[in-house]
């Protein structure tokens, strides 16, 4: 507590922090502010967790069941990064978290990834995370609402004897556009509500519920982020989201409330998260800072090369899944040419090339980079195509271009396998996703014990961040109120919690 000072003739002054017998009579008080004020309340009420901190999922598991395990001791809420594993992967992180974790730590939960490409995988994750009990997922990747999403949330609507409907299986959605993000604020569409029924995939009882809430409770707004992002800037993101529950809320006749929001991309600083949660999100999710803490299914190589970026350090290259439609995500460029590499492949692409067609020099330069000749490439990428779809092995032998495509597929989908596993000498082929995120926190703690690698634990990391945004909130506070506050107080240099 702070007592103030105030007077017509003077601005407010500090006259005594935390001293009630050293307060004049004409002081007013200025609560204190801790990190588990910041945020939504009502999201840690629902998400039972200590703090609005979510630690984001990273696919093929680089948000380790370890992670998600020490987010939720830390008080965080965790997700388990599920995207791009096999079901019998998923299933085993799964029990480790659960075995791991007391019934009341429920703060976790799992990516519930769109996989268009991939029929059937969808439903089948769904099914596996009902069976396994999960009651979070981080939906992300949808364009739009689909029958396994909203499955998902209906089997676990619940009407309370006072009326009231609890949820007990939650989805928070993650979008980056307020055309995707309205249909998880909405109600699902009556038609798909009466096709799960009809198909007895949800109750009569369990569709009327639906029909009432939005979809979602919270909806993650990713701006500028690691990996796939639209590169959006955070505020305008977030206001656009804001307007966005506005239109349905005022549709549906919801009150606002029902629908929180936070905020995901480029939070990796304590002036970062308090500018969050100034704006009004309801919490915040980090991802790139966690790739490179100690939990992280990243190699030490991989998080060693993390620990050096800069905030300019990253880059657009193509994604291996869809490197024929031209999607990016961002990556890490420092200290790998992934990024360099992986966009001239998509330039070769483009034009038309074949293997073939390119010059003997290209050619050289296409051997170099894959370690092997292109033929030799080409037969271990055709064994794997001719297993998961013939129809697309088929095109390619008859299509020098696409034979092109599928190999430049797997060299870019080795170089995130071979960035998890630290293979040596495969360094500069290194795929890392990371976005600007990870060099505002390199600067921010240099010099101070989260500088090394090995004090980067997922816990020391959201405390120092969470500790560091109230300080900037009081100080925010303070001069709001026409104190004058120097900028050493808007930073905070991070120390290790017990
Ligand atoms: C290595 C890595 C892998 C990621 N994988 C996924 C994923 O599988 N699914 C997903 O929804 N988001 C994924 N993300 C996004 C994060 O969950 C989070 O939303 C994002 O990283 C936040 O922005 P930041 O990187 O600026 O902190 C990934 C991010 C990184 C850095």
């Amino acid at each position: 507590m702070a007592w103030l000072a105030t007077g017509p003739e003077r601005g407010p002054s500090i006259v005594s922090v935390g001293d009630q017998a050293a307060r004049p009579s004409n002081a007013v008080s200025l609560p204190s502010i801790y990190p588990e004020w910041l945020g939504d309340r009502t999201f840690l009420a629902e998400h039972p967790a200590r703090f609005c901190y979510v630690v984001g999922e990273m696919a093929r598991g680089i948000a380790t069941p370890r992670m998600v395990i020490e987010a939720v001791r830390s008080g965080c809420l965790g997700f388990y990064g599920s995207a791009g594993l096999p079901l019998a992967e998923i299933k085993e992180g799964l029990s480790e978290i659960k075995k791991a974790l007391r019934a009341d730590q429920s703060a976790w939960g799992a990516n519930l990834i769109h996989s268009p490409q991939e029929p059937g995988q969808e439903a089948a994750v769904v099914d596996l995370f009902l069976a396994e009990g999960v009651r979070r997922v981080s939906a992300s990747a949808f364009m739009r609402l689909t029958p396994d999403v909203v499955r998902y949330t209906a089997l676990g609507l619940e009407r309370l004897p006072d009326g009231t409907i609890k949820r007990n299986n939650h989805v928070l959605a993650k979008v980056s556009r307020a055309e995707v993000a309205e249909p998880f604020m909405s109600p699902p569409p009556e038609k798909m509500l009466r096709e799960l029924v009809a198909s007895g995939k949800i109750s009569e009882a369990q569709a009327i519920l639906a029909a009432t809430i939005p979809v979602a409770a919270d909806i993650t707004a990713e701006s500028d982020s690691g990996g796939h992002t639209d590169n959006r800037p955070a505020a305008v993101l977030y206001s656009s989201l804001c307007a966005a529950r506005s239109r349905v809320a005022k549709k549906f006749g919801f009150d606002e409330s029902v629908i929180r929001i936070g905020l995901a991309g480029g939070i990796a600083t304590p002036s970062a998260v308090a500018a969050a949660f100034q704006m009004g999100a309801a919490y915040v999710l980090t991802g790139s800072v966690n790739q490179c803490a100690v939990e992280s299914g990243l190699s030490e190589a991989g998080r060693i090369l993390l620990a050096k970026a800069g905030p300019a350090d990253v880059a657009m290259a193509p994604a291996a899944d869809m490197f024929e439609q031209g999607v990016e995500v961002q990556v890490l460029k420092r200290g790998t040419l992934f990024a360099m590499r992986g966009k001239k492949l998509h330039a070769f692409y483009r034009s038309g090339a074949s293997y073939e067609t390119l010059s003997a020099a290209d050619q050289k330069w296409l051997d170099d980079v894959l370690g092997e000749p292109f033929e030799a490439a080409w037969k271990a990428t055709q064994a794997y195509i001719q297993r998961v779809n013939p129809g697309e092995a088929k095109r390619a032998e008859a299509d020098g271009n696409k034979r092109f495509a599928l190999v430049a597929r797997r060299y870019l989908f080795q170089g995130a396998q071979w960035a998890r596993e630290g293979t040596p000498g495969r360094a500069t082929d290194y795929q890392i996703w990371c976005g600007p995120a990870m060099g505002a926190f390199n600067e921010w703690v240099a010099g101070t014990p989260l500088e090394p690698v090995e004090n980067r634990t997922v816990r020391q990391i959201a405390l120092n961040l969470l500790e560091g945004a109230a300080r900037i909130t009081r100080a925010g506070q303070l001069r709001a109120m026409g104190l004058p506050v120097s900028p050493q107080h808007f930073s905070y240099t991070p120390r290790l919690f017990e």
